[in-house]
């Protein structure tokens, strides 16, 4: 599955054919200026809480792709009051059959309120299976023993997984939560973009690696083969 790093939670993954676009933060991410949001193209947009380095670009992307948003109900609702032409909302353990495979809202230990204090309803994470594979995105984050559950229904072929510390799990806990997907293949998110989350690569690669697991940290605009 080929995987596109665009900085901070926003990655995309092509599954099917469709292009899934996650937590699209952009515009206003100082370390993706290499990223023009205008040209991120998307099939579907998933995000996984209300805040406003997850929901970002969301809005805008899904007007000019009209791709359709999935998220949380009230983030649903909510994105579609701003201008999202097309959302499907879902709900903590449930999942739906979508063109790509399915995806399935789950739980995250985390706050949610929209940039405007409206009620964002509870923070996720997302397990999406598919022909091509299966991968699950933990949003933002604690570390929580749920994420075993994950490790037993689904064979992952890579997680995303949140390192940044400070407002989610850091390098030492999302090392357990890899441990508890069952997963060796780690994309990084949620680190360096401010300065409470800045992380020293060299050290969070090396504990990934003494585990048997390898963490990739991108540079916004680069790709990966999962
Ligand atoms: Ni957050
Ligand atoms: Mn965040």
């Amino acid at each position: 599955m080929k995987v596109t790093y665009y900085g901070h939670a926003c990655f995309s993954v092509v599954v099917s054919g469709k292009v899934l676009l996650f937590d699209p933060f952009i515009s206003d991410n100082p370390l993706a200026r290499n990223i023009d949001a205008k040209s991120v193209p998307a099939d579907f947009i998933l995000v996984s809480h209300g805040h406003d380095d997850h929901v970002g670009d969301a809005v805008e992307i899904a007007k000019r792709t009209q791709a359709l948003v999935i998220a949380n109900f009230e983030v649903a609702m909510w994105l579609e009051k701003q201008g999202a032409p097309r959302v499907h909302p879902l709900n903590h353990g449930g999942g739906y059959k979508f063109d790509f495979g399915r995806a399935k809202l789950v739980n995250a230990v985390h706050s949610s309120t929209l940039p405007d204090g409206a009620n964002g309803g509870n923070a996720g994470g997302f397990v999406v299976e598919s022909t091509d594979g299966n991968f699950y995105f933990s949003g933002d984050t604690a570390l929580t023993l749920d994420m075993k559950l994950i490790g037993e229904a689904t064979l992952l072929k890579f997680a995303a997984l949140c390192i940044g510390d400070n407002f989610t799990m850091g390098p030492d806990d999302a090392v357990k939560a890899a441990e508890f997907v069952r997963c060796r293949e780690i994309l990084g998110v949620h680190y360096d973009t401010f300065p409470p989350i800045k992380i020293d690569h060299a050290i969070a690669v090396e504990k990934f690696r003494a585990a048997g697991k390898t963490l990739h940290l991108l540079r916004p605009g680069e790709g990966h083969d999962f």
